[in-house]
């Protein structure tokens, strides 16, 4: 089954085709964080015209590269939420008229489930897993237990892990995202600095996390000129990197399942993708993790996402909109 994926919900306009929720035949991806960079951030009202400029030619390079026509297509998945309300519009508009001109199902696809089936695209998912999803604007622990069976176990109370990375990076006088840049300044450190930046520890019963305290201790550390930026772009990503794992080994420790899946932009970051694969190793745990590109927001994982959503009898109806806020919880029956 050949499924387009759409995906408009932040500053990337991409279109990918993927067969059965597997392999990736065309993924096509045009973004606008150049034009953003210049507002130190996404604007909204700029990517959703960015979008409404790009996304025919993302889709037309898409099935150009599969080789495909529209007509070859079996279905069109679309993230239909969260994210922002006017770029989300876009793509949930474009996918609803090409399913309408070519009489194809239309699947609405929530973006975080999107993010964990960019695993899919690796190998297929095995259950029952623990999945962590960080993202520029979520940080969610979950427990997986099937296809469309998900439970939400804790979540940011305030900024979201990428978020964090993105403030410091600002802070920092570097570029949009944030995170990549931070990673490559932490990168040039010659030896492991002695400064740390506070890790929010919010009880030992709780899951969720807490990133806004960074945003304000970067600030200081700034402020305060003493301290190389790079030894802050690094104690950033440490501190981050330390709460997401000691948060992920409270869950496994409650949990206990055989698999934990990464997923969102911020698990293209090296040092937590080491240190995640080096707390696998002293636990009886796989971990999967798919390859940075398909980290970031990418139309590949929304097909991917939709074939299993199709499998299950999801269809966007014709006067369905976009879903945001939309909590991932509710992508679960029941
Ligand atoms: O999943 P994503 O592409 O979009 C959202 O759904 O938010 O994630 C974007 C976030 C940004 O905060 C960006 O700074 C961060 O992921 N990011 C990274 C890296 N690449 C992207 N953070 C750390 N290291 C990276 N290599
Ligand atoms: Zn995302």
């Amino acid at each position: 089954m050949r499924i387009l994926g759409i995906e408009t919900s932040c500053d990337d306009t991409a279109a990918a085709v993927v067969e059965d929720g597997a392999r990736v035949l065309s993924a096509e991806r045009l973004s606008s964080a150049a034009l953003q960079a210049r507002f130190g951030g996404v604007v909204p009202e700029v990517a959703a015209r960015e979008h409404a400029v790009a996304i025919l030619p993302a889709v037309m390079a898409a099935l150009e590269t599969a080789e495909l026509a529209p007509s070859d297509l079996d279905a069109v998945a679309v993230t239909q939420g969260p994210g922002l309300l006017g770029a989300l519009l876009v793509g949930v508009s474009f996918a609803k008229a090409l399913g309408v001109a070519q009489n194809l199902p239309v699947i609405g696809v929530h973006h975080l489930e999107a993010h964990l089936y960019a695993n899919s695209l690796v190998a297929p998912i095995q259950f029952p897993a623990l999945a962590l999803i960080v993202s520029g604007g979520h940080t969610t622990l979950a427990y997986w237990r099937g296809h469309g069976d998900i439970q939400v176990l804790g979540e940011t109370r305030d900024d979201a892990a990428g978020e964090a990375l993105d403030k410091g990076a600002r802070l920092l006088g570097l570029g949009y995202p944030g995170g990549p840049a931070v990673e490559q300044l932490a990168q040039t450190v010659h030896s492991t600095p002695t400064l740390r930046l506070p890790v929010a520890r919010l009880g030992r019963d709780s899951l969720d996390f807490s990133f806004s305290g960074l945003k304000t201790a970067t600030e200081e550390m700034v402020r305060q000129g003493t301290y190389d930026p790079a030894d802050i772009a690094w104690a950033l990503e440490e501190a981050v990197v330390i709460a997401l794992v000691e948060t992920l080994d409270r869950a496994w420790q409650r949990y206990s399942p055989p698999h934990v899946y990464l997923a969102g932009g911020v698990s293209a970051n090296r040092r937590l993708r080491e240190a995640v694969a080096a707390w696998a190793g002293s636990h009886e745990v796989t971990v999967h993790m798919p390859p940075p590109h398909w980290c970031t927001d990418n139309g590949a994982m929304v097909a991917a996402a939709g074939y299993f959503r199709y499998q299950q009898g999801h269809r966007m109806a014709f006067d369905d909109g976009p879903k945001t806020p939309w909590a991932l919880q509710e992508v679960s029956p029941g």
